[in-house]
Protein backbone atom coordinates (compact mmCIF):
# COMPACT_ATOMS: atom_id res chain seq x y z
CA UNK A 1 0.00 0.00 0.00
CA UNK A 2 3.07 2.82 1.08
CA UNK A 3 4.68 1.31 -1.93
CA UNK A 4 1.83 2.05 -4.62
CA UNK A 5 1.74 5.33 -2.76
CA UNK A 6 5.46 6.70 -3.28
CA UNK A 7 5.34 5.14 -6.46
CA UNK A 8 2.26 6.85 -7.86
CA UNK A 9 4.12 10.41 -6.47
CA UNK A 10 7.44 9.68 -8.03
CA UNK A 11 5.63 8.95 -10.71
CA UNK A 12 3.38 12.63 -10.50
CA UNK A 13 7.14 14.22 -10.15
CA UNK A 14 8.79 12.62 -12.70
CA UNK A 15 5.48 13.86 -15.07
CA UNK A 16 5.99 17.33 -13.89
CA UNK A 17 9.83 17.14 -14.15
CA UNK A 18 9.30 16.44 -17.94
CA UNK A 19 6.60 19.14 -18.07
CA UNK A 20 8.53 21.69 -16.78
CA UNK A 21 11.93 20.49 -18.77
CA UNK A 22 9.76 20.76 -22.15
CA UNK A 23 8.26 24.20 -21.93
CA UNK A 24 11.70 25.51 -20.47
CA UNK A 25 13.44 24.35 -23.53
CA UNK A 26 11.84 27.91 -25.85
CA UNK A 27 12.87 30.16 -22.80
CA UNK A 28 16.40 29.05 -23.12
CA UNK A 29 16.46 29.20 -26.66
CA UNK A 30 15.01 32.33 -26.81
CA UNK A 31 17.71 33.53 -23.81
CA UNK A 32 20.17 33.34 -26.12
CA UNK A 33 19.87 36.43 -28.12
CA UNK A 34 17.92 38.33 -25.97
CA UNK A 35 16.84 41.99 -26.60
CA UNK A 36 19.25 43.63 -23.86
CA UNK A 37 17.88 47.78 -24.13
CA UNK A 38 15.17 48.81 -21.92
CA UNK A 39 12.94 51.15 -23.41
CA UNK A 40 12.65 55.04 -22.97
CA UNK A 41 11.82 57.78 -25.36
CA UNK A 42 12.53 61.48 -25.42
CA UNK A 43 10.13 64.60 -23.52
CA UNK A 44 9.85 66.02 -27.41
CA UNK A 45 8.78 62.76 -28.92
CA UNK A 46 5.92 62.47 -26.48
CA UNK A 47 4.86 66.28 -27.24
CA UNK A 48 4.65 65.61 -30.56
CA UNK A 49 2.79 62.03 -29.64
CA UNK A 50 0.26 63.91 -28.05
CA UNK A 51 -0.57 66.55 -30.54
CA UNK A 52 -1.35 63.75 -32.87
CA UNK A 53 -2.86 61.09 -30.44
CA UNK A 54 -5.47 63.95 -29.29
CA UNK A 55 -6.14 64.49 -33.21
CA UNK A 56 -6.76 61.25 -34.30
CA UNK A 57 -6.58 58.33 -31.59
CA UNK A 58 -8.55 59.98 -28.71
CA UNK A 59 -12.04 59.57 -29.99
CA UNK A 60 -11.42 55.44 -29.51
CA UNK A 61 -8.64 55.21 -27.02
CA UNK A 62 -9.88 57.89 -24.79
CA UNK A 63 -8.58 61.20 -23.43
CA UNK A 64 -6.58 59.42 -20.23
CA UNK A 65 -5.94 56.22 -22.95
CA UNK A 66 -8.65 53.92 -20.66
CA UNK A 67 -10.87 53.75 -24.19
CA UNK A 68 -13.30 55.95 -25.50
CA UNK A 69 -16.75 56.95 -26.94
CA UNK A 70 -15.73 54.80 -30.68
CA UNK A 71 -14.75 50.99 -29.08
CA UNK A 72 -10.83 51.11 -28.67
CA UNK A 73 -9.55 49.12 -26.17
CA UNK A 74 -7.51 51.25 -23.13
CA UNK A 75 -4.18 51.60 -23.91
CA UNK A 76 -3.21 51.03 -20.13
CA UNK A 77 -3.88 48.62 -17.44
CA UNK A 78 -3.35 44.99 -16.73
CA UNK A 79 -4.81 44.18 -20.04
CA UNK A 80 -2.25 45.70 -21.71
CA UNK A 81 0.31 45.29 -20.38
CA UNK A 82 0.35 41.54 -20.44
CA UNK A 83 0.00 41.77 -23.97
CA UNK A 84 2.86 44.27 -24.32
CA UNK A 85 5.27 44.64 -21.77
CA UNK A 86 7.74 43.02 -19.98
CA UNK A 87 10.95 40.77 -21.37
CA UNK A 88 8.78 41.52 -25.00
CA UNK A 89 10.50 43.16 -27.52
CA UNK A 90 8.91 46.79 -28.69
CA UNK A 91 9.03 45.43 -31.84
CA UNK A 92 5.49 43.75 -31.40
CA UNK A 93 3.90 47.11 -29.91
CA UNK A 94 5.44 49.34 -32.53
CA UNK A 95 4.68 46.09 -35.06
CA UNK A 96 1.28 46.07 -34.28
CA UNK A 97 0.19 49.82 -34.41
CA UNK A 98 1.63 50.80 -37.04
CA UNK A 99 0.04 48.11 -39.23
CA UNK A 100 -3.40 48.29 -37.49
CA UNK A 101 -4.07 51.78 -36.59
CA UNK A 102 -5.77 54.23 -36.97
CA UNK A 103 -8.28 51.58 -38.89
CA UNK A 104 -9.46 53.63 -41.08
CA UNK A 105 -6.12 54.53 -42.82
CA UNK A 106 -3.44 51.99 -41.22
CA UNK A 107 0.29 52.65 -41.57
CA UNK A 108 -0.59 56.35 -42.94
CA UNK A 109 1.99 57.84 -40.72
CA UNK A 110 5.83 57.88 -40.93
CA UNK A 111 7.75 55.72 -39.01
CA UNK A 112 8.60 58.98 -36.87
CA UNK A 113 5.42 59.52 -35.69
CA UNK A 114 4.65 56.10 -34.79
CA UNK A 115 7.32 56.13 -32.22
CA UNK A 116 5.87 59.44 -31.30
CA UNK A 117 2.71 57.90 -30.66
CA UNK A 118 4.30 55.33 -28.58
CA UNK A 119 6.31 57.42 -26.40
CA UNK A 120 3.10 59.63 -25.41
CA UNK A 121 1.53 56.02 -24.68
CA UNK A 122 4.69 54.35 -22.86
CA UNK A 123 4.66 57.80 -20.90
CA UNK A 124 1.00 57.13 -19.89
CA UNK A 125 1.75 53.69 -18.62
CA UNK A 126 4.67 54.77 -16.11
CA UNK A 127 7.88 54.12 -18.38
CA UNK A 128 10.87 57.10 -18.04
CA UNK A 129 12.48 59.36 -20.24
CA UNK A 130 15.46 58.55 -21.86
CA UNK A 131 16.84 58.28 -25.12
CA UNK A 132 14.81 58.39 -28.06
CA UNK A 133 12.62 55.43 -28.82
CA UNK A 134 14.13 54.36 -32.19
CA UNK A 135 11.58 54.34 -35.41
CA UNK A 136 13.49 51.29 -36.82
CA UNK A 137 11.70 48.06 -36.34
CA UNK A 138 15.23 45.82 -36.39
CA UNK A 139 16.41 48.36 -33.54
CA UNK A 140 13.14 47.83 -31.66
CA UNK A 141 13.45 44.13 -31.76
CA UNK A 142 16.77 44.73 -29.16
CA UNK A 143 14.51 46.81 -27.09
CA UNK A 144 12.97 45.68 -24.36
CA UNK A 145 9.57 46.50 -22.87
CA UNK A 146 10.97 46.85 -19.03
CA UNK A 147 10.50 49.53 -16.95
C1 LIG B 1 -11.95 54.00 -35.00
C2 LIG B 1 -11.41 53.68 -33.70
C3 LIG B 1 -9.91 53.71 -33.50
C4 LIG B 1 -9.02 54.73 -33.78
C5 LIG B 1 -9.31 56.09 -34.40
C6 LIG B 1 -7.73 54.27 -33.31
N1 LIG B 1 -7.83 53.01 -32.79
FE1 LIG B 1 -6.33 51.93 -31.94
N2 LIG B 1 -7.58 50.35 -31.73
C7 LIG B 1 -8.91 50.32 -32.08
C8 LIG B 1 -9.43 48.97 -31.92
C9 LIG B 1 -10.84 48.51 -32.19
C10 LIG B 1 -8.33 48.19 -31.47
C11 LIG B 1 -8.31 46.69 -31.20
C12 LIG B 1 -7.83 46.04 -32.48
C13 LIG B 1 -7.46 44.60 -32.31
O1 LIG B 1 -7.22 44.13 -31.19
O2 LIG B 1 -7.33 43.92 -33.36
C14 LIG B 1 -7.20 49.09 -31.34
C15 LIG B 1 -5.95 48.69 -30.88
C16 LIG B 1 -4.89 49.56 -30.68
C17 LIG B 1 -3.66 49.22 -30.02
C18 LIG B 1 -3.34 47.85 -29.43
C19 LIG B 1 -4.17 47.65 -28.18
C20 LIG B 1 -4.17 46.24 -27.68
O3 LIG B 1 -4.75 46.00 -26.60
O4 LIG B 1 -3.62 45.35 -28.34
C21 LIG B 1 -2.87 50.33 -30.00
C22 LIG B 1 -1.48 50.46 -29.39
C23 LIG B 1 -3.61 51.37 -30.66
N3 LIG B 1 -4.84 50.87 -31.04
C24 LIG B 1 -3.14 52.65 -30.88
C25 LIG B 1 -3.83 53.60 -31.63
C26 LIG B 1 -3.27 54.87 -31.99
C27 LIG B 1 -1.90 55.35 -31.60
C28 LIG B 1 -4.22 55.53 -32.70
C29 LIG B 1 -4.13 56.89 -33.36
C30 LIG B 1 -3.20 56.98 -34.44
C31 LIG B 1 -5.38 54.66 -32.78
N4 LIG B 1 -5.11 53.50 -32.12
C32 LIG B 1 -6.57 55.01 -33.39
C33 LIG B 1 -9.67 51.39 -32.49
C34 LIG B 1 -9.15 52.62 -32.89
Amino acid sequence: MMLTTQNTAACFMLAVGLIVGFTNQPAAQAAAEPPETPVSYSSEQVDSGEDRYKKDCVECHGDDLRGGMNGGPPLRGLAFEEKYFGELPASVMFGFMSATMPPNAPGRYSENTYADLMAYILKHNGFKEGAPLPSDLDALDYIIMSK
